[in-house]
């Protein structure tokens, strides 16, 4: 863990060139990317720069991203940071909600992102992605990303907000939300509640979805037979004094859930398929894999999808490169010691996950697509809060499992059926850098072909999923309580060894266990969405 002696006293270095008035916000709102990459050339892992009157400091590598990660809410305040989503989410929820009631909202979500439910929506998403192909016929042209986006609005929906939403009021969602997401037009940053036309049909997106919310809730009251989507969970879930969420509140937890989740996997999705058909060799390991796992006619299955090593790490690279979160934000509410500088109260830091994944000392010729960093012989990724496309330590994206989940069911049947080649010249596809949430530039045009050359072969989990026998008779298990958010996967995996009570209080029933249980204990420390825990062979 990065030193936080007080010691430190020195201010962060400045970027020159800040001009009267707008600082650096001209340089930064040009390319981001750009911007963050010559600062961290310039002044290295710690450096500060102007956004109008706010002073930021963006810090950058590992040891700058385990800082920034590790720090509790009282000290990095998320609220501050992210005011322009409490019109979205709502008041009371979240980002506006004080922080014991904010962790206990959080803790609700948890499971709806669990195992158990994760079994349903792998079912529900290969429905959607059945459904959406159709028409595709043998073959054409499609603009993928636009595909991507409505695709994964059907799954997300369908899996967290259920049938009511994705079959009767599948219209009006779709342009309720649609207002929702134009809600988070760069001027509601810094005045979230300006009264123009794009904020007020904000507004009034958000009042309908709840009445529509409300309406579901009364119809749902009355019927016997319950739902199993993460909508019927937040109905039936308690704070700890024992009172329910407010249609408001399940409003806000159901929109904030879909914000997290559609645009970071409608972006790695189309990217997925892009990266692949500009690198042959790495698409015909991937359906060399999918073939031998599958076959013609393999079932998706949520077990079949568990492990798929060639294309998981094909998923990671493509993070690594195209992290659809450039960069995270917090207030710095008490002073952030790191190394020898202090970061004064008052300013705003941040991270770039984009930029640490660029380190060439970390990842040697980082602009190359190359899945097999991630191998185990190579593991570039071993330092601790080097690959941070899902956020690190307490704040990682609870929602990662699911992200994963989506992206491997949508390409295990995509990737399997249709050969994908781009239309237009390879390197003008490039990312977007004006959306908040960064996707492929559009129109992202490919050419699809149905593929005749699928191999028959069988599924063969088994095969893939390699443990190193172990010759001594017991291993140890270490969880980072830090990072653990409850997610009850490793109870799922190795229940001898893991237990997690229903407020995702995980207890660890053995500490060296006998090593008849590694292999499930590794599972365990895999399936982790929170990589929560380290298995230690002696
Ligand atoms: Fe915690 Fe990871 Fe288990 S988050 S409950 S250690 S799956």
């Amino acid at each position: 863990m990065t030193s936080t002696k007080n010691t430190a006293h020195k201010a962060p270095p400045k970027m020159p060139g800040a001009i009267p008035i707008f600082g650096h916000m001209i340089d930064f709102g040009k390319n981001p990317f750009d911007y963050m990459m010559k600062l961290r050339a310039k002044l290295g892992e710690i450096g500060e720069f102007r956004m109008f009157h706010q002073e930021m400091v963006l810090l950058t590598g590992p040891e700058g991203n385990e800082a920034f990660f590790r720090a509790p809410d009282t000290q990095l305040d998320q609220n501050e940071a992210y005011k322009v989503m409490v019109p979205i989410f709502g008041k009371g929820v979240i980002f506006d909600a004080p922080p014991h009631i904010k962790d206990q909202q959080l803790k609700m979500l948890m499971p709806v992102l669990r195992d158990k439910p994760m079994r349903t929506y792998s079912k529900v998403i290969v429905q959607e992605v059945e459904e959406a192909i159709k028409d595709w016929g043998d073959s054409g042209e499609v603009d993928l990303l636009e595909f991507m986006k409505q695709l994964t609005i059907y799954t997300s929906s369908h899996c967290l907000l259920g049938d009511e939403f994705r079959y009767e009021l599948n219209e009006e969602f779709s342009e309720l939300y649609h207002a929702l997401e134009k809600g988070m037009a760069p001027v509601a940053f810094i005045f979230p509640n300006l009264p123009i036309p794009v904020l007020r049909r904000r507004d009034k997106a958000r009042v309908r979805l709840q009445e529509l919310v409300t309406g579901i809730i009364e119809k749902r009251a009355k019927k016997t037979e319950k739902s199993d989507d993460a909508f019927q969970m937040l109905i039936e879930t308690r704070y700890e004094d024992g009172s329910r969420l407010s249609p408001n509140e399940i409003t806000g937890m159901l929109i904030g859930t879909l914000f997290a989740g559609h645009h970071t996997t409608s972006g790695t999705a189309t990217w997925i398929a892009l990266e692949l058909a500009r690198n042959p060799e790495s698409y015909d390991e991937v359906l060399k894999e999918f073939d031998t796992l599958y076959g013609e006619n393999g079932e998706v299955t949520f077990e079949s999808l568990r492990t798929i090593p060639v294309f998981e790490r094909v998923i990671k690279e493509v993070l690594r490169l195209h992290p659809p979160l450039i960069f995270l934000i917090r207030k710095v509410a008490k002073d952030l010691p790191f190394k020898d500088y202090l970061i004064k109260a008052g300013k705003y830091v941040c991270v770039s996950p984009r930029v640490s994944h660029r380190i060439p000392e970390i990842f040697p010729n980082p602009d190359k697509f190359d899945p097999g960093r991630f191998t185990e012989e190579r593991q570039e990724d071993a330092t601790p809060f080097s690959w941070v496309a899902f956020g690190g330590g307490r704040h990682k994206c609870s929602g990662n499992a699911f992200a994963m989940l989506q992206l491997k069911a949508i390409h295990a049947i995509l990737l399997r059926r249709y050969k994908f080649e781009l239309v237009d010249a390879p390197e003008s596809y490039v990312d977007n850098y004006k959306e908040m949430v960064v996707q492929p530039n559009s129109p992202c045009r490919v050419r699809y072909t149905r593929r005749t050359d699928v191999e028959s072969g069988k599924t063969n989990t088994e095969s893939s999923a390699k443990t190193k026998a172990d010759s001594s008779n017991s291993f140890k298990v270490d969880v980072d309580m830090d990072f653990c958010q409850g997610h009850a996967n490793c109870m799922a995996e190795a229940a001898e060894i893991f237990k997690v009570d229903d407020k995702g209080k995980l207890t660890v029933l053995q500490d060296t266990p006998d090593n008849a249980l590694l292999k499930k204990a590794q599972s365990a420390a895999k399936y982790c969405p929170t990589n929560a825990i380290k298995i230690i062979q002696k």
